[in-house]
């Protein structure tokens, strides 16, 4: 019986861990041709700023499949002849400039799929008594917009009330330990957080500031709260969640299942005692976005952390990322872990952290956003 729950504590660490919602596998029936598209996306990166060296590991890091697997080092494979990483290490760490144009230039198409500073969140603003809601990663299932569900909505975005200046994206790398970034993390305006990862040991390196962070209902709440069965995990739960923010919950994400979940929760952050504000992703808006970059090539499912860097960039004047990491090797060919806060060496093989890296990195390398790999200072 302990065995039985030492495996499902494990198996909710894995869950809590892969920065997703976390859902059913929607194969993706792409073509590799697509990645070419991304190139010619002259507002995106740019032309030129393409490099022969590093180049997404399509094959070995995420090919499509209709049977999800747990593959160990699946998506974060050791295998990274094709990436030239020291050099990417060091460009990473060369003085980097903005390039308004271009910032603009994606700022302007990210907004295209939908305004994101409305329709991030579900908002009474627009959202409609009994609509009829597609569900983000599952688009086959479809539920209205309840009554109960519209009292919960806020009545105005949580990003039109201010503006938001520098933004910092927190993934959950292992990069990020011994990083020493915690300060220049908190000295952001604007804190976004995947997956409400522990916070409290790693002041330090991840900083505790924490705006906007999201949560798994799957993984999270079903596993390591229990699904929220007495009082006792009720209230663990309500403590915890006072330190990341808002919390950001994929009602609408996949499946029913994760839906009761997300009610359950959403109730219990309406009690009296809880100053944690639940809200909910638009799942049009999260689709929007998957769409968009599915066009330029991504071949399978949006991570959270990819499609909060999706909404920063979207959002706020400018946008940092730290934790994003997707390789065992680090600055100085020190062995990076996938998490920093714990020695998890698998992770799902439903995303293609690569092709997101890849990415990140060329909106790095065109002045877009400052992606920090090494040490902060
Ligand atoms: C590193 O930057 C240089 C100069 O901008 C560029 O030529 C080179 O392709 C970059 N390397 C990688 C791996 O991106
Ligand atoms: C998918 O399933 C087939 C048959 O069940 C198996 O042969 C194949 O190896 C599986 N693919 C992966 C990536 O596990
Ligand atoms: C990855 O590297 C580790 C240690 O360097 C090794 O034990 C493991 O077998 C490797 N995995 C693969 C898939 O090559
Ligand atoms: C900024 O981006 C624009 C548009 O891609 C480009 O034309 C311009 O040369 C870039 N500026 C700098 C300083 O790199
Ligand atoms: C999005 O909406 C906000 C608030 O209504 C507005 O200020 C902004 O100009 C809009 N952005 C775009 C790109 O349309
Ligand atoms: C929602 O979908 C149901 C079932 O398809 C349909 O009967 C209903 O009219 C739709 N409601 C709205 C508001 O579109
Ligand atoms: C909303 O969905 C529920 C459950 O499927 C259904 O019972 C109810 O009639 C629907 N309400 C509207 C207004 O469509
Ligand atoms: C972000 O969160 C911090 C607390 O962690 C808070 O002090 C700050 O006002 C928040 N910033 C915004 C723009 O809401």
């Amino acid at each position: 019986m302990r065995r039985f729950s030492r495996l499902r504590a494990l198996i909710a660490l894995v869950l809590a861990a892969v920065c997703v919602v976390e859902l059913l596998l929607v194969a993706f029936a792409g073509s590799k041709e697509t990645n070419k598209d991304l190139l010619q996306e002259e507002t995106l990166v740019g032309a030129g700023s393409r490099s022969k060296t590093l180049k997404p590991q399509h094959g070995t890091t995420h090919a499509p499949t209709n049977n999800q697997t747990e593959s160990e080092g699946g998506a974060r494979s050791n295998d990274t002849s094709s990436y030239n990483l020291e050099e990417v290490i060091a460009n990473l760490s060369k003085p980097w400039a903005v390039n308004e144009t271009r910032k603009a230039g994606i700022r302007r198409k990210f907004n295209s799929v939908l305004n994101a500073t409305e329709f991030t969140v579900l908002t009474k603003n627009f959202a409609v008594l009994g609509q009829n809601l597609t569900f983000a990663i599952n688009p086959s299932v479809v539920h209205n917009l309840t009554d109960e569900v519209y009292r919960m909505l806020p009545e105005q975005s949580p990003f039109t009330t201010s503006k938001l200046k520098r933004c910092s994206v927190v993934g959950n790398g292992g990069i990020l330990a011994s990083s020493y970034c915690g300060k220049e993390i908190d000295s952001s305006d604007f804190v976004f957080r995947c997956n409400t990862p522990p916070l409290k040991g790693y002041q330090k390196h991840a900083g505790t500031k924490s705006n906007l962070t999201s949560i798994n209902p799957g993984g999270v709440i079903d596993i390591k709260y229990r699904r929220l069965r007495d009082i006792g995990y009720r209230n663990r739960f309500l403590r915890d969640m006072k330190a990341y923010g808002d919390l950001l919950i994929p009602v609408y994400g996949v499946n029913m299942n994760a839906y009761r979940t997300s009610m359950l929760a959403l109730r219990l952050l309406r009690q009296k005692d809880s100053t944690t504000r639940g809200l909910i992703i638009n799942p049009d808006h999260f689709r929007g976005l998957q769409d968009m970059w599915r066009e330029m090539g991504l071949q399978s499912r949006m991570t959270t952390g990819f499609y909060l860097a999706s909404v920063a960039l979207s959002v706020c004047d400018s946008t940092d990322l730290y934790g994003f990491w997707p390789f065992a090797k680090g600055p100085n060919h020190r062995p990076v872990t996938y998490h920093y806060y714990d020695r998890l060496k698998i992770s799902k093989g439903v995303h293609n952290f690569n092709w997101e890296f890849d990415v990140l990195y060329r909106l790095h390398m065109s002045g877009v956003l400052k992606m920090h790999a090494g040490p902060c200072t």
